[in-house]
């Protein structure tokens, strides 16, 4: 049995901005029920504190610099077993909505204080100092906000071992040099081999030079971030890295994504009575005024940031409207992508719906009730949404990089007849691309069973968290091996 201490700054349902509050809500859960403890570790925000509850302080810390103690609160990840650890300082992390942003839409300005406060206690957890009576043999840190827990710790002896998944390499938490001092960091750290990223401070760094072991969420991102086009600049740091890094796919709660048993959903279905799905469509399309019509009516979920391929649809929303498709639309994210959204909506409100806001009822009821799912993102380190949509019978239609590549089976004559199909794909980031694979789409749909038996090959796929989990522990088998 391994200890393991699972970092991270969002997970759900107690806190989510997107698919990395999914995955530290269900991967330490799988790691407990394959008999392993586990602790999950996260700030201690406000919708966390509520739903986590009936909290217990097990810890109180000092450290220095800090205004007032800082608290670990103790409580449980609801609908599991595992025990939640709540890093409880009110100055940095008593704040209303989303944990990176204010109300602004802004990053805080303060990020660097509170997610270094952070890494910090969980330094001093992962080494035993707090009086826990629990020390972790690995830790297991995510995306940039843990970075510098790989970092602190490796200046320690005796020390558990380390593992930083790459979750999104687009996101690396850099701030100004200046910020590395005013944090007061070790100087050790800062060196082009360390923090210091083009004489700027980058906590992702901290996970990628330091942490023994690398992942990410799929082999096809694991690839892809060794080269110039997806790597940020990191990339000749991961190629140095290589022998570590690891792809592994992520999976899907089983029970939250079924449409046999979704509380959020009008009518329930499976591969077999597929037929009752379609009642689930004539639901979606009234909430999203569409007229009920029997055009292919394609869902889209997701954070309205260029990663998405946002762009993409948008160029090509007016040929759109010619074809007989409708699209209802739900996200949230940059102003102007919203704003052009909203616009293209109003130009064409037969055709094509968006709900600005974040609601997870919602985006089950796209899941269920659209035809096909449109995901062009430009890049998808793993992606949950396309495995979603393979779930409930609704083709994804999406950009083949990265997670997209390695879970959706193209629709080509031979992977129908193959009964491998699972969706539909495009292989270079551009509208007309798009545009054409929405084509192939509409031609398929128009033979019903071609289409309902690519749709139950998608329904066939299992991405469960069990065999995923089975990875990061044959990963942190040979981690802990290694002084
Ligand atoms: P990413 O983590 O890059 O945002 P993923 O596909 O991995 O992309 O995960 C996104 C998660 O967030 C999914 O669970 C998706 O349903 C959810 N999500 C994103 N935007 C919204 C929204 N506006 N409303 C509800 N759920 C959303
Ligand atoms: C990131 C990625 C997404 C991935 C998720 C969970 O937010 O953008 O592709 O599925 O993390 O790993």
């Amino acid at each position: 049995m391994s200890k393991i201490l699972f970092v991270t700054s969002e997970a759900h349902p107690l806190i989510k901005t997107g698919g990395l509050a999914d995955v530290s809500g269900s991967l330490p859960a799988a790691l407990k029920s394959l008999n392993h403890a586990v602790r999950l570790i996260l700030p201690a925000y406000p919708q966390a504190k509520e739903k986590a509850g009936p909290l217990k302080c097990i810890a109180t810390i000092r450290l220095p610099g800090s205004q007032e103690e800082i608290k670990i609160l103790e409580g449980r990840l609801p609908g599991s077993r595992v025990f939640v650890w709540l890093v409880d300082y009110p100055p940095a992390f008593a704040r209303e909505g989303n944990p990176y942003l204010g109300p602004d839409g802004h990053d805080w300005p303060d990020n660097p204080e509170r997610f270094a406060l952070f890494c910090r206690i969980v330094n001093e957890i992962a080494m035993g100092r707090v009086g826990l009576n629990w020390r972790p043999d690995i830790v297991h840190c995510s995306d940039w906000q843990t970075g510098l827990v790989p970092a602190l710790l490796s200046l320690e002896a005796e020390r558990p071992a380390t593992v930083f998944t790459i979750h999104n390499l687009a996101y690396q938490g850099m701030f100004p040099a200046e910020v590395f001092f005013r944090l007061g960091l070790p100087p050790q750290l800062w060196h082009f081999e360390g923090l210091e990223f083009h004489n700027h401070l980058s906590f992702i760094k901290g996970g990628l030079a330091y942490a023994d072991k690398l992942t990410t969420v799929s082999p096809t991102y694991a690839r892809e971030i060794q080269s110039a086009e997806f790597g940020y600049g990191l990339d000749g740091l991961l190629r140095h890295r290589a022998a570590d890094l690891h792809g592994i796919l992520n999976g899907i709660d089983l029970d939250e994504w079924n449409p046999a048993t979704d509380p959020h959903i009008e009518w329930h279905y499976n591969a077999k009575r597929f037929s009752a799905k379609q009642h689930n469509k004539g639901v979606l399309q009234a909430e999203f005024g569409l007229p009920e019509s029997g055009d292919l009516l394609l869902g889209s979920v997701g954070r309205l940031v260029e990663q998405k391929g946002v762009d993409l649809i948008l160029d090509i929303i007016d040929q759109l409207a010619e074809l007989p498709v409708q699209l209802a639309l739900l996200g949230s994210g940059e102003a102007h992508f919203e704003a052009a959204l909203q616009d293209a909506a109003a130009r064409h409100a037969d055709k094509f719906s968006v709900k600005l806001g974040y609601s997870e009822r919602l985006a089950h009821r796209v899941e269920a009730g659209a035809d096909a799912f449109l995901m062009p993102s430009r890049f998808e380190p793993c992606g949950l949404n396309q495995l979603y949509s393979l779930r409930y019978g609704t083709p994804p239609i999406v950009h083949a990089v990265g997670g997209l590549a390695d879970t959706v089976v193209d629709a080509t004559a031979e992977a129908i007849k193959q009964k491998t199909a699972t969706g539909f794909c495009f292989y270079y980031a551009s509208g007309d691309a798009l545009l054409r694979t929405i084509g192939h789409a509409l031609a398929l749909y128009a033979q019903t069973p071609k289409w309902r038996s690519v749709a139950r090959t998608g329904m066939a796929q299992v991405f469960d968290w069990r065999s995923s989990a089975r990875k990061y522990l044959a990963l942190y088998k040979e981690t802990v091996k290694r002084p």
